[in-house]
C-alpha cells in the first residue's frame, strides 16, 4: 500500500519531532516517497538536515524559497496522503479553523488527499476544551486521528499525550490510504479505456522520421488512474515507458498505425482519451533505404495526417466518453473550445506548451479542463499524476450521464 505514494510528512515543534524522524524512515523503508515539511517550531527540535538526509527530497519549510512559485497547491494536489506527526495544539486549532498561517497550514488547505494527524503534548492541553473541541471538528471533517498515548512525558510528567507509537502511525496510514483507493477503486470496474500516448514518427526515409517532443508521460499516467480505478486499460503507445499494472500496451509508431489500432479499439470503449502528439504532416512519400547527402538536397513535399479524433468524434456511439487534448501556445481557452467543439468531445484538457513545465516531457502540467456541457476546472503546474486524477474524476462524472450499454 505504500510504495510509491506521495507522502507529505509534516513535523510542528513539539518534543516528540525527533520521532518523525523514525516515521520518516520508517516510510521511505516500506516504499514510500516522503516529502517532509517543517514548520518553523519544529526546527527547535530537529535538525533539517537529519529529516532531509533520510526523507525522499529535501525538507521544504517555506511558501516564498522555492522556484515553484505555489509550493502548497503543488504538494497538496500531488500528495497521495498528507501526515502530521507531532501534530501541536497551535497546528490542529489553525487546522480546524482554516487558517494558513505557513507552508503545511497551506498544504492541508489545498489538498484532497486523505491526511492523518497525531497530535501529542501535556496531558492539561489535550484534554482543554478548545483542543478537545478542534480534535473534534477535524474528525468530523473526516480527517484521521491518531490519539495520543499515555505515557512519560517532557520534563517527566506522566500522562496522556505522548505521540503515538511509529507502529500505529504506519498502521493508520496504511490504513487511509486503502480507505482512499477503496472509494475510486471500482468506479470504472467492467469498463474498457482506451488511451493513446507520445508523439508518432511520420518516416522521411529508412533511418529518418518526423516527430515531436511527446514523452508519453501524460498519457501512462492516465491509463495506470484509469486502471486504479478498476478499469480495463489498452494503451496505444509510441514509447516504451513501463506500462501501469492492469494495463494492455498496442505499440504503433506512426499515425497511420495509431488510426488503425483506434479504429478497432474505440467503437466497442467507454472511454477513448486521446494524449497522444499526433504528427499533422507526413512526407507523401517514403524513400526507400537511406536518403544520401551526395544526391543533394532532398525535396520532401508534405501531406495531412488523419485527423484521428475527429474521425472519432464523428462516430462516437452515445454511451462512450471522448476525451481530447490540446496543446496549444497561445489563446488557450478559444483554441481548445472550437476543438471541443469541432471534434464533437465531451471533454477537452488545454495545456499552454510554452509555459514553464507545462506539457511536452515535463514531470509536471497545467491545464484547464473543458467540458461540452460548458463547465471548466484549471489544474496548477503539478505532477501528471495528479492531473490524471483530475481528468479522471472529470471522465467518471460525465460517464455517469451518458445511456448505459
Ligand atoms: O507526452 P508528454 O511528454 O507527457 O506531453 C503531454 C502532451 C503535451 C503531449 C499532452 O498533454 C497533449 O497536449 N497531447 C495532445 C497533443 C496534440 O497533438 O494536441 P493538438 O492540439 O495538436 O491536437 C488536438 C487533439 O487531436 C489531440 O487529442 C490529438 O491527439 C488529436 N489529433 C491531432 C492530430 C491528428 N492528426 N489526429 C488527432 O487525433
Amino acid at each position: 500500500m505504500l510504495v510509491g505514494k506521495r507522502i507529505v510528512l509534516g513535523v510542528t515543534g513539539g518534543i516528540a519531532a525527533y520521532k518523525a524522524v523514525e516515521l520518516c524512515r520508517r516510510l521511505v523503508d516500506a516504499g514510500a516517497h516522503v516529502i517532509p515539511v517543517m514548520t518553523e517550531g519544529a526546527e527547535r527540535f530537529v535538525g533539517r538536515a537529519t529529516l532531509s538526509a533520510l526523507a525522499s527530497e529535501p525538507v521544504q519549510t517555506s511558501l516564498w524559497d522555492e522556484v515553484d512559485p505555489i509550493p502548497h497547491t503543488r504538494l497538496g494536489r500531488s500528495a497521495d496522503l498528507i501526515v502530521v506527526a507531532p501534530a501541536t495544539a497551535r497546528l490542529l486549532s489553525a487546522y480546524a479553523n482554516g487558517l494558513s498561517t505557513d507552508l503545511l497550514t497551506n498544504i492541508l488547505l489545498a489538498t484532497r488527499a486523505p491526511v492523518v494527524v497525531c497530535p501529542a503534548m501535556h496531558t492539561e492541553m489535550w484534554e482543554h476544551p478548545a483542543v478537545r473541541a478542534n480534535v473534534a471538528a477535524l474528525a468530523s471533517r473526516g480527517v484521521h486521528i491518531v490519539e495520543p498515548e499515555s505515557g512519560r512525558l517532557a520534563g517527566g510528567d506522566i500522562g496522556t499525550g505522548r505521540l503515538a507509537a511509529t507502529e500505529s502511525i504506519v498502521a493508520a496510514i496504511t490504513a487511509a490510504l486503502a480507505a482512499g483507493a477503496a472509494s475510486t477503486a471500482g468506479e470504472l470496474s467492467g469498463t474498457h479505456v482506451v488511451v493513446s500516448a507520445g508523439g508518432t514518427r511520420e518516416p522521411i526515409d529508412a533511418v529518418r522520421v518526423i516527430a515531436n517532443r511527446s514523452s508519453g508521460k501524460q498519457g501512462y499516467a492516465l491509463a495506470a488512474e484509469a486502471a486504479l480505478r478498476g478499469a480495463r486499460v489498452t494503451l496505444v503507445s509510441t514509447v516504451e515507458l513501463p506500462s501501469p499494472a492492469g494495463s494492455e500496451v498496442r505499440a504503433v509508431e506512426t499515425a497511420a498505425e495509431m488510426l488503425d489500432a483506434l479504429a478497432e479499439l474505440a467503437p466497442k470503449a467507454d472511454v477513448v482519451i486521446m494524449a497522444a502528439a499526433v504528427a499533422d504532416f507526413r512526407p507523401t512519400t517514403v524513400a526507400p533505404g537511406k536518403l544520401k547527402k551526395a544526391t543533394g538536397m532532398p525535396e520532401i513535399v508534405l501531406e495531412r495526417t488523419p485527423d484521428i479524433l475527429a474521425g472519432l468524434g464523428a462516430n462516437k456511439p452515445p454511451t462512450q466518453v471522448l476525451v481530447g487534448f490540446a496543446a496549444e501556445t497561445s489563446d488557450l481557452v478559444a483554441n481548445a473550445t472550437s476543438k471541443l467543439q469541432a471534434k464533437n468531445l465531451d471533454l477537452i484538457v488545454a495545456n499552454d506548451v510554452s509555459a514553464p513545465g507545462v506539457g511536452f516531457q515535463h514531470e509536471t502540467n497545467a491545464v484547464t479542463l473543458l467540458c461540452a456541457d460548458g463547465s471548466t476546472i484549471g489544474v496548477g503546474l503539478t505532477d501528471k499524476k495528479a492531473v490524471a486524477k483530475v481528468v479522471m474524476d472529470t471522465v467518471v462524472k460525465i460517464l455517469m450521464t451518458k445511456p448505459r450499454q
